[in-house]
């Protein structure tokens, strides 16, 4: 099911905003819910400053064309297949006007009417069954949100933030399971205090990990898999997953050599410290040759090399049961 070239056989429903990419076997297609991590490029469609569709993003994607993906390459979800438009927390897409998670479930909604209308209700609630849901996001909550704006960390400790969050993950699990998603794949966060942005933040201390962020990382992934516990018992027939992302990334950045990683504190584009989005471009005179040896891409967003190590791991551990 992971294959580079999945995204070309996918379905344009509602276009431009939801996109249904088959792929076959056992799952039929796969609906992403998610931030930069995952946009193919709906950032390209919608009046926002956040967006990667100019040089040299995607200068490793076929034809070299920069299509809105936030790396150099292919996504995540290309890897295992595609798709979606930020944080769970209304007030990171509103800082940046990207698409909220609640319009990404009215899209769904959409969606999920239109196939009903199709297929009629048994087929389509089959199928609905059967596609594989992956939700990634939460990173841009903290990075781009918490630790940068006073509205959410006046109101709330970072444990209630991450509390807050995941109140909102399990709204949205219950939202989509209602509309018939079964199989679900949901991501944990990075090492975010890893990033070159946060690393940049650093300096006196040679731009080493910000390992107050990563405990913060740390500390959400152990009550997202909490929730997924909870809900995989009280939820029946959900299959749902935690995909952590965490430790293949770290391990990346403790062992570079072994993933064939030549850097893994600075983004290849620009000086690597502070560049991504409009930062990130053709003026960046810095910008390395040779982005198959960086680990991340720009200041915030991994390369495709190691995507392509976090979606293999996936495909072998948590995704292998939807194989
Ligand atoms: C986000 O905004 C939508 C639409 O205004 C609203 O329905 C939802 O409750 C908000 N979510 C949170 C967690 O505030």
């Amino acid at each position: 099911m992971a294959h580079q070239s999945n995204y070309q056989t996918c379905l344009l429903f509602l276009q431009p905003l939801l996109l249904v990419c088959s792929v076959g076997a056992k799952v039929p297609s796969i609906i992403v819910f998610g931030d930069s991590t995952v946009d193919a490029g709906n950032n390209n469609q919608i009046p926002t400053i956040v967006k990667s569709n100019f040089d040299p993003y995607g200068q490793n994607f076929e034809g070299g064309e920069a299509t809105g993906r936030f790396s150099n390459g292919r996504l995540p979800t290309e890897f295992i297949s595609e798709r979606f438009g930020t944080g769970y927390d209304n007030i990171t897409s509103h800082l940046y006007s990207v698409i909220p998670l609640w319009k990404e479930f009215e899209y769904f909604k959409e969606y999920q009417e239109k196939l009903t209308s199709f297929l009629g209700k048994i087929r389509a609630k089959a199928l609905l069954n059967e596609e594989l849901y992956v939700i990634s996001l939460g990173t841009n909550d903290f990075i781009l949100n918490y630790y940068v704006i006073p509205a959410r960390s006046s109101q709330f400790t970072v444990e209630e933030y991450q509390n807050f969050l995941i109140g909102i993950a399990e709204n949205f699990i219950f939202d989509i399971y209602s509309l018939g998603a079964r199989k679900i794949a949901i991501a944990g966060l990075f090492p975010i205090g890893c990033l070159p942005l946060e690393r940049s933040q650093n300096l006196l201390s040679g731009r080493a990990c910000r390992e107050d962020y990563n405990k913060v990382a740390k500390d959400y992934n152990v009550k997202l898999q909490r929730l997924v516990a909870k809900l995989s018992e009280k939820l029946t027939s959900i299959k749902l997953v935690f995909l952590n992302v965490y430790d293949p990334i770290q391990e990346a950045i403790e062992k570079p050599s072994k993933y064939g990683f030549e850097n893994v504190d600075l983004g290849c584009c620009g000086t690597g410290t502070i560049e991504f989005g409009l930062a990130c471009n053709l003026l960046s005179i810095y910008t390395c040759v040779d982005a198959s040896k960086y680990a991340f891409w720009d200041a915030i967003h991994p390369s495709e090399n190691l995507y392509k190590i976090i979606s293999n791991r996936f495909m072998r551990t948590s995704l292998a049961k939807f194989k």
